[in-house]
């Protein structure tokens, strides 16, 4: 009898752990793509970060009600090493503890981010009796042998105090959260890397620049000899980027251990003025160091991109960069306004991003210089809140189109007046501005497009004409609209508002609040003569 309870027991915890495990959220690939999924299901991250000193529960119970009216779904929260660890071995997680719970009673998912180490290629979050004891925990050391405010990542005594604390982070989000798995994902330092020196020249870090490549190196990315042999003039930039990469892998590494959430490192961006390492932190994951983390760093998911670039160009390019076969796309920061706004799109449609998220949403910036409202929430976010009303609801229906690749995003950028997208069968044109005589200077044409068969589309979006017409020389000469759903999703199941017909079908324009339309086509054959009279999309 004893035995027969015993292995009940026990069939009970398995169960249970094996049921935590699978509903733990979790990053899948799946062909090219990749898909987040929380509780089970597909979930992109429609967020929102704080400044840097606002994760604090005086700062925090102030702006709550501005995230509410921003829509987002999460929020982005940094957890200083300072303040959980004031002591060496002494830990207080009143402030985490505050910021999950706080969370969690508005139904807001978690990504925390852990200042540790690194913190924009400095060191300034690592408790005073790091930052005081050189000695023991020893700094980067520029060309000319001094000291610089960048812990050394060669050195082991760092690499330990910061996993040990880390470890302890880990233990308490998964004592007091994973039940409720309002943390969903933790990004390992931030914007990594050195400022102000391309490596670390201590007499330590030297030692193994002089000699040869580690053998992950040599192996995954077919390079050997010396660091200067394998990676040129490169090769400052590429030491650190291993050493920092293993490091922070290390650290995540064992943070998983304890509770497995997706775990990620950003990036401070090297496509800025000279774009010389150690102007920005050099070895952190840009653009040209992205093979040498993937090799270095199997335990973290992803790497993320930093973007405030406003020109669209080079904002896609980035995305280009970074979303790859062994890469998903998460833009845990970037700026604000119109142009972000349509970037945002860009991000979900294009580049199949699992999340993307404005820097700096609460007004508790301390800077004297910063004028926002804090009464409400600041109308430089407005374009992102009604991004995110509109998608919030649509998220499975996003990622499912993500994943068969048959999203596409367009938006009016200057001096565009339309943009042509070619789907399966059909063309889609958008016309920006209507009438046209409007002032288009806010630029807030925006549109998620998907393709749901071969004759229905999904199309979500903002202020923008769209016209369908059957693909050039598919025999077919024209579409007709056979019905038109305004609407709305509740996880995957599509609730009518209303049918589009008549003048709404003759202008057929997304409105400046934005809707959510369901359309099915039918291609038609006619003479050109007939398709001349009935077009009726002339206009
Ligand atoms: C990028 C950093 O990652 C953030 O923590 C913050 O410092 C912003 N820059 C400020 O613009």
């Amino acid at each position: 009898m004893k035995v027969i309870i015993l292995k009940s027991v026990l069939l009970l915890l398995m169960h249970y752990q094996v049921l935590g495990q699978n509903s733990l959220p979790e990053l899948r690939q799946e062909g090219e793509t990749y898909t987040f999924y929380v509780d089970g299901k597909p979930f992109i991250i429609l967020g929102a970060q704080l400044w840097n000193s606002s994760a604090w529960p005086g700062i925090t119970d102030q702006f709550w009600d501005q995230t509410d009216t921003l829509g987002c779904n999460t929020i982005e929260a940094p957890i200083y090493w300072q303040n959980i660890e004031p002591e060496e071995g002494v830990f207080n997680f009143e402030e985490l503890d505050n910021l999950i719970l706080s969370a969690r009673e508005r139904g807001l998912r978690l990504v925390l981010l852990w200042f540790g180490s690194y913190k924009n290629g400095r060191s300034q979050y690592a408790p005073p009796w790091v930052l005081e004891n050189p000695d023991k925990y020893p700094r980067m050391k520029n060309a000319n042998g001094e000291d610089i405010y960048v812990l050394s990542a060669v050195s082991q005594a760092n690499r330990e105090a910061d996993r040990k604390a880390f470890v302890k982070v880990m233990e308490r989000i998964r004592e007091v959260d994973a039940d409720d798995q309002t943390v969903i994902m933790v990004q390992v330092e931030n914007e990594p890397g050195s400022m102000w020196t391309d490596r670390d020249y201590s007499p330590d870090a030297n030692k193994l620049f002089n000699g040869p490549i580690p053998d992950v190196l040599q192996s995954k990315l077919k390079l050997s000899g010396s660091w200067s042999d394998a990676f040129g003039v490169n090769a400052p930039e590429a030491f650190n980027a291993y050493f920092i990469a293993t490091y922070i892998d290390d650290i995540a590494r064992a943070g998983r251990e304890i509770y497995n959430l997706p775990m990620y490192a950003n990036v401070w961006i090297r496509e800025n003025a000279f774009q010389r390492p150690g102007e920005y932190p050099s070895g952190g994951p840009t653009s040209n160091m992205i093979d040498v983390w993937k090799a270095s760093a199997s335990h973290l998911d992803l790497l993320a991109l930093d973007c405030y670039h406003g020109n669209p160009e080079i904002f896609k390019s980035l995305c280009d960069t970074y979303d790859r076969p062994d890469n998903a796309l998460f833009i845990p920061e970037m700026g604000n306004g119109n142009s972000f706004a349509r970037f945002q799109f860009y991000a979900i449609g294009n580049y199949n991003a699992i999340g993307v998220a404005p820097y700096g949403i609460d007004p508790y910036h301390v800077d004297p210089h910063d004028k926002r409202n804090r009464e409400s929430l600041d109308d430089r976010f407005d374009g992102i809140a009604k991004n995110y009303e509109l998608l919030n609801g649509a998220i499975n229906p996003i990622a499912s189109l993500q994943r068969e690749g048959r999203l596409v995003a367009i938006g009016e950028e200057e001096g565009m007046s339309e943009q042509l997208v070619r789907m399966e069968h059909y063309d889609v044109l958008f016309k920006f501005g209507f009438p046209t005589y409007k002032d288009r200077s806010e630029r807030t044409g925006r549109a998620l497009i998907g393709q749901l068969s071969d004759d229905k589309f999904l199309l979500m979006g903002f202020d923008c004409k769209f016209m369908f017409r059957p693909g050039y020389g598919s025999g077919f000469r024209s579409a007709e609209y056979i019905l038109v759903e305004e609407g709305y999703f509740e996880g995957d199941k599509w609730i009518r508002k209303r049918i589009w017909n008549g003048d709404a079908l003759y202008h057929s324009t997304l409105p400046a609040e934005g809707a959510i339309l369901k359309i099915k086509l039918r291609r038609v054959e006619m003479t050109d003569d007939v398709k001349v009279k009935a077009n009726f999309d002339k206009n």
